[in-house]
């Protein structure tokens, strides 16, 4: 089994989003899975033009000459491709937003109706991969996943594909935090990434189990919050007392 990781951070490996993506792909390796992990950020990725050439007149192949085409070959050739992305704004990066454009090409410009009665595009290469979502954001709660819940389950159906595992991280600024008492709470995080890696490999689904301690807060949100501010007041001071 080939799964391939898209990472959408603009901090690239030092990012939180790579720490848990690593994580997952080291249970999955575990487990007997051949793995790749791509930075978008290093990756030469232009704006979809919106021209149509991919469907209209080159089907499957876009006029921009830049990184896709590759990146295009590494997700079809994939069983189970992961996005991995920070929350920007409610929303996945724009570097993943712009690789998401850009993977129009797959589909075949023609319509069809789902057994729901909604229209999509029909898929091109054959059957698409299982979708792993990998997330954090900078605060606290759960709650903040909303809006990437519903756009991969969207993704999902509009390339006729499965959301395998969702795995999201509330209060992600702390995954590399350094203080003695968050360090035991990050190694039994890190290894619950690593669990759900291998049983996604194993049985195309992270066990319930699993999934629940995946969504405990890491700390209470009150303290993440208390060290939080007491970290942007302390940078803010040195700040105005430099001016
Ligand atoms: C431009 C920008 C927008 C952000 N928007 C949100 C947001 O809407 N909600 C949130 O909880 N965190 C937000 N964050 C915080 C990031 O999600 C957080 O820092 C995360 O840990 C970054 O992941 P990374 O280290 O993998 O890049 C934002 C950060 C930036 C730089």
């Amino acid at each position: 089994m080939k799964i391939v990781a898209f990472n959408g951070s603009p901090r690239g490996e030092s990012g939180n989003t790579y720490l848990m993506t690593e994580e997952f792909l080291a249970g999955a390796r575990e487990a007997g899975a051949e793995t790749e992990h791509i930075l978008l950020a290093q990756k030469k990725i232009g704006h979809c033009l919106g021209c149509l050439a991919c469907w209209l007149k080159t089907p499957g192949k876009c006029v921009i000459a830049d990184d896709m085409a590759d990146l295009l070959k590494k997700f079809v050739s994939a069983d189970i491709v992961v996005f991995a992305t920070p929350v920007y704004v409610d929303n996945v990066t724009g570097l993943m937003k712009n690789f998401m454009d850009r993977l129009v090409p797959l589909a075949d410009p023609r319509f069809a109706k789902t057994p729901e009665g909604e229209c999509r595009h029909i898929i091109r290469e054959g059957e698409s991969p299982d979708i792993v979502v990998i997330s954090n954001c900078g605060f606290p709660e759960q709650s903040h996943f909303q809006v990437l819940k519903l756009l991969f389950s969207r993704i999902a159906r509009n390339m006729n594909a499965q959301v395998v595992a969702e795995i999201y991280r509330g209060g992600g600024e702390m995954l590399k935090g350094k203080n003695i008492l968050l360090i035991p709470l990050i190694m039994r995080y890190k290894k619950l990434l690593r669990t759900a890696g291998k049983e996604v490999v194993e049985g195309r689904k992270v066990s319930a189990e699993t999934a629940a301690a995946l969504e405990k807060p890491l700390v209470a949100d009150e303290m993440y919050i208390k060290y939080a501010n007491e970290y942007f007041e302390k940078v803010l001071k040195e700040i105005a007392e430099k001016s």
